[in-house]
C-alpha cells in the first residue's frame, strides 16, 4: 500500500513477509535453467524472500535494493554468496556492465513500483542464451483475501484509510501485460502458480499489515479495531497464498 518502505517497514518486512516456500523455489530454479555455476541478480530484493531460497540453486546472488533498510534486514540474514547492492531498476544497464551475462534475473513483488517496459528489457539484455527472468507475485494482498477473517480486516482498513484497492501487481491485466512485454523480448514464455495455506494469527496479521502501512500507520485506533476485528473470528485464521510466476528464457 505504501511506497515507503524505510525503517519500522523494513524490520517489520524482515518479520512478516514469508521467503519464497523451498519447493517452490527449487521448480522455479529449474524452469529458469538456472546453473549452479550461475549469478543471479535479485532486483527489489527486499529483505531476500526471492535471494534465500533461490541461493542454493546458484553460484551468488546480487540482490539490489534502493531501500537501505532493506538491505540492511538482508544483510542481517548472514547469507554467503549474497552481495547487497544499494540501487534500483534503472541502474540495470550499469549493472549489467559489470555483471553480464547473468543466469537469472527475479523480482518479486517489486515490479509495480518500477517503469516495467524498460526494466523487463533491461534485464533481459543481462541474461546469457538460455538464462531466464521471473517476476514472481504473491497475491491478492492479504487484505483483498476472500477468507471472512480478511473480509473484515479489509473493512476496518477502508473506514480508516479509505479504499485499498490496489492488488500490487497481483491481478489478471498486469499478468497479462508481463507477458506481452517479456514476449515482446523475444524471450519464451511461461506462466506457473503455487497455492500454500498458511495458518496466522493477529499478531502475524498486524505485523504484516505494518510491512504494507507507511511509518506510524498502523498505531492506535486502527491497530484496535484490526485486532477486535480479529477476535471476533473463531477457529485459526487461515491465508490462502496464490504465488504466480511469469518465467521467460533466452532461447
Ligand atoms: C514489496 S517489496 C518486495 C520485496 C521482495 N522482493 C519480496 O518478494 O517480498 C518491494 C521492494 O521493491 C523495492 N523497490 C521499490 N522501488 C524500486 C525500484 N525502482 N527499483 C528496485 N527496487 C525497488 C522496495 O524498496 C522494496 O524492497
Amino acid at each position: 500500500m505504501s511506497a515507503d518502505f524505510a525503517g519500522e517497514t523494513a524490520r517489520l518486512y524482515a518479520r512478516y513477509r514469508r521467503d519464497l516456500p523451498a519447493d517452490h523455489a527449487e521448480e522455479l530454479a529449474a524452469q529458469l535453467g538456472l546453473a549452479p555455476t550461475d549469478q543471479l541478480l535479485d532486483l527489489g530484493c527486499g529483505t531476500g524472500q526471492l535471494t534465500a531460497p533461490l541461493l542454493p540453486h546458484c553460484a551468488g546472488v546480487v540482490a539490489v535494493d534502493p531501500e537501505p533498510g532493506m538491505l540492511t534486514g538482508l544483510r542481517d540474514r548472514g547469507l554467503p554468496g549474497v552481495v547487497a547492492v544499494l540501487g534500483a531498476d534503472t541502474d540495470l544497464p550499469q549493472l549489467g556492465r559489470l555483471l553480464a551475462p547473468l543466469g537469472a534475473v527475479v523480482v518479486g513483488n517489486a515490479l509495480h513500483w518500477m517503469d516495467e517496459a524498460a526494466t523487463l528489457a533491461a534485464a533481459a539484455a543481462l541474461l546469457r542464451p538460455g538464462g531466464g527472468l521471473a517476476v514472481v507475485t504473491q497475491g491478492p494482498p492479504l487484505w483483498l483475501g476472500p477468507a471472512p477473517w480478511q473480509l473484515a480486516v479489509r473493512g476496518v482498513l477502508e473506514e480508516h484509510l479509505g479504499p485499498v484497492t490496489a492488488t500490487c501487481g497481483s491481478d489478471a491485466a498486469a499478468l497479462a501485460t508481463r507477458v506481452g512485454l517479456l514476449e515482446s523480448q523475444g524471450l519464451a514464455v511461461q506462466v506457473s502458480s503455487w497455492r500454500a495455506d498458511h495458518v496466522v494469527d493477529a499478531a502475524w496479521v498486524t505485523g504484516h499489515l505494518g510491512s504494507a502501512l507507511s511509518g506510524d500507520v498502523l498505531t492506535g485506533e486502527l491497530r484496535t479495531a484490526l485486532e477486535t476485528a480479529l477476535a471476533g473470528h473463531a477457529g485459526p485464521l487461515v491465508e490462502q497464498v496464490l504465488t504466480t510466476a511469469v518465467v521467460a528464457r533466452r532461447t
